[in-house]
């Protein structure tokens, strides 16, 4: 198993430990439903997306019998899913308790940092998947 593969499916087990604890919070102390972005973007861009990474970079190229095309392209995913994740949903929680501008610039542009990780998935994915036309 590739170690950003092994990571990927490491770090999104933390993000359902950290948002499961986040949602506990919420029913706890429904204010913190101003979170509830946080919350369910841990879980659906941490835990679920993350694992579908790590299992889909594993099996998908072992399905079609092909090599992942570009690792070090997996590698770099990992590191922009995971910096684009924390930092939006960080400034975002600092921008709902103090409304500076600068914090939303700043969760928009990791925003755009999760969206480039995404496109990396999608094009090495394809990239490895579609098979070339030798005619
Ligand atoms: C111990 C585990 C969990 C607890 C205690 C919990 C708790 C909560 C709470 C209190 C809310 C706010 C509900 C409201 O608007 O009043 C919420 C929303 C949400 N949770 Fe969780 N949750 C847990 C796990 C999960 C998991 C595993 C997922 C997804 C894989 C998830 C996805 C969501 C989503 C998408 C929302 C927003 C739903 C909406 O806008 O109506 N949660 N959760
Ligand atoms: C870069 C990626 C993403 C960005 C920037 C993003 C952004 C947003 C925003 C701004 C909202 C509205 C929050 C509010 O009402 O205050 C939202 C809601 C929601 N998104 Fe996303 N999203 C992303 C990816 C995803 C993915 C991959 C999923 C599912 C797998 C998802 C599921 C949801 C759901 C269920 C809600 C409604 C629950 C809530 O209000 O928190 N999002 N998203």
């Amino acid at each position: 198993m590739d170690r950003f593969v092994r990571n990927f499916i490491i770090i999104s087990i933390v993000y359902l430990g950290a948002s499961s604890i986040l949602g506990v919070c919420m029913l706890a102390d429904p204010s913190l439903v101003y979170l509830k972005f946080v919350h369910s973007h841990l879980n659906l861009l941490g835990w679920v997306s993350m694992m579908i990474y790590g299992v889909g970079y594993h099996v998908l190229p072992r399905f079609s019998g092909r090599p992942l095309k570009y690792p070090r392209m997996g590698e770099a995913q990992f590191w922009t899913a995971n910096i684009g994740l924390v930092g939006m949903l960080l400034f975002y929680a600092l921008g709902v308790f103090n409304a500076v501008p600068a914090y939303k610039t700043l969760s928009i542009a990791f925003g755009a940092l999760e969206v480039l990780s995404i496109g990396l998935f999608f094009y090495n994915m394809l990239a490895t998947l579609l098979p070339k036309t030798t005619a």
